[in-house]
C-alpha cells in the first residue's frame, strides 16, 4: 500500500459513526471467542487460576486494543481474521495490567468492567497469579505459530509486545504513575512529565497494536511510520480521555469507580490544567491521529472513527 495519495484522502464521515459502532461491536464479539478459545485448550491449568483469568479476561471492556490491531492489519491488505491471535495476545497482556492496577497496593480498586476486580471475586495472591499467567499467555499466544506463518514477523511481534508492555512501556509507566502520588517522595510533575508517564502506561500498548497490525499485514516502513504516529497519538489522547472521565462520569456508567483520580494524588492533566486545558490537549492529539491517516482513503474510516471515539467515548 502506498502513503503518497493525499488526493485521495476522504471526508472522515464517509463510514458513519453508527457503521463504527457496529464493528467495533463485532469485532469484540469476535474478540471473546478467540478468548475463551485460547482458556478452553488450557484446560489442564489449575481450575482456580483458570477461573480468575477468564474473570479478568472474559465478558467486558471495549474491545479497543484489538479493534486498532485488525483494523489495521485489514487496512494494510490482511484478512481481518488472519490478525487475531496477535490482537488476542495484546488484550490478554491489557487484561493483567488492569488486574495488578486494581490490586490494593496500587489502585486499589473494587469494580472493574461492572464486576469485582479479580482480587474481589478472589482473592490478592489468586489475582497476582492471574496476571503473571495472563502476561505469560499473551507471550505463548503471539510467539505461536498461530499468529503468523513467518518466524520473522512472530520475532518483531514478541519485541514489540515485550517493549510496549515492559519497563519502558507500560510497567515504566504504572511506575512512575505511582511515584507521582507522592507515595517515595513529594513529586510535582510538569504537563510534559505527565505525558510522558502517560505515554509509557497507556500509549505504548495502545501504540503497539496498531503497529502490531501493519507488521501482520507486513506494510512497508512509510507506511508503518504514518500508523506510528496515528498510534503515538490515540495512545495520548485516551489516557486524557480517561482521566477526564474519571473526573466527571460515574461508576455505573464507567463500570469501574469515579473520582478517584483526585482522590489519590494521581500525575494527570485534569490535575494540572483543568479540564478544559486537559480536553484541549486530547483534543490536539484527536486531531493529529487523524492527519497522520491523511495518505489513505475511505479503507482507514475505520480508524479515523477510532479516534473520534476515543475522545467522545462515555466509558
Ligand atoms: C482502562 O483501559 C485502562 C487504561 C489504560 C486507561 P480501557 O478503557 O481500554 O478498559 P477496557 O478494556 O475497555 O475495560
Ligand atoms: C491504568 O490507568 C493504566 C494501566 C496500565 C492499567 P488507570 O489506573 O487510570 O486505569 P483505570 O482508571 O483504573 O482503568
Ligand atoms: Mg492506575
Ligand atoms: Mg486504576
Ligand atoms: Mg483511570
Amino acid at each position: 500500500m502506498s502513503a503518497s495519495h493525499p488526493d485521495n484522502a476522504p471526508a472522515a464521515t464517509a463510514a458513519s459513526a453508527q457503521a463504527f459502532q457496529t464493528r467495533l461491536a463485532d469485532r469484540a464479539a469476535a474478540m471473546e471467542t478467540t478468548l475463551t478459545e485460547i482458556f478452553n485448550r488450557r484446560s489442564a491449568a489449575p481450575p482456580r487460576l483458570l477461573a480468575a483469568m477468564r474473570h479478568a479476561a472474559l465478558g467486558g471492556g471495549k474491545r479497543l486494543r484489538p479493534f486498532l490491531t485488525v483494523e489495521t492489519a485489514a487496512l494494510c491488505g490482511a484478512e481481518a481474521a488472519t490478525a487475531l491471535p496477535t490482537a488476542a495476545a495484546i488484550e490478554l497482556l491489557h487484561c493483567y495490567s488492569l488486574a495488578h492496577d486494581d490490586l490494593p497496593a496500587m489502585d486499589d480498586d473494587d469494580l472493574r468492567r461492572g464486576q469485582p476486580t479479580v482480587h474481589k471475586a478472589f482473592d490478592e495472591a489468586t489475582a497476582i497469579l492471574a496476571g503473571d499467567a495472563l502476561l505469560t499467555l499473551a507471550f505463548e499466544v503471539i510467539a505461536d505459530a498461530g499468529a503468523h506463518p513467518s518466524p520473522d514477523v512472530r520475532a518483531r511481534l514478541t519485541l514489540g509486545l515485550a517493549r510496549a508492555g515492559g519497563m519502558t512501556g507500560m510497567v515504566g509507566g504504572q511506575m512512575l504513575d505511582l511515584a507521582a502520588e507522592g507515595r517515595w517522595g513529594a513529586a510535582r510533575l510538569s504537563p510534559d512529565d505527565i505525558l510522558h508517564l502517560q505515554a509509557l502506561k497507556t500509549g505504548a500498548l495502545l501504540a503497539f497494536a496498531v503497529e502490531a497490525g501493519g507488521l501482520v499485514a507486513g506494510a512497508d516502513a512509510d507506511v508503518q511510520a504514518r500508523l506510528a504516529r496515528y498510534g503515538k497519538a490515540v495512545g495520548g489522547a485516551f489516557q486524557i480521555a480517561d482521566d477526564i472521565l474519571d473526573h466527571e462520569a460515574d461508576a455505573e456508567t464507567l463500570g469501574k469507580r469515579a473520582g478517584k483520580d483526585a482522590e489519590k494524588g494521581k500525575g494527570t492533566l485534569v490535575t494540572a490544567l483543568g479540564l478544559s486545558g486537559a480536553r484541549a490537549i486530547c483534543d490536539e492529539l484527536i486531531d493529529g491521529a487523524i492527519a497522520a491517516l491523511d495518505c489513505f482513503g475511505a479503507e482507514a474510516d475505520m480508524l479515523r472513527h477510532a479516534a473520534r471515539f476515543v475522545g467522545a467515548r462515555r466509558s
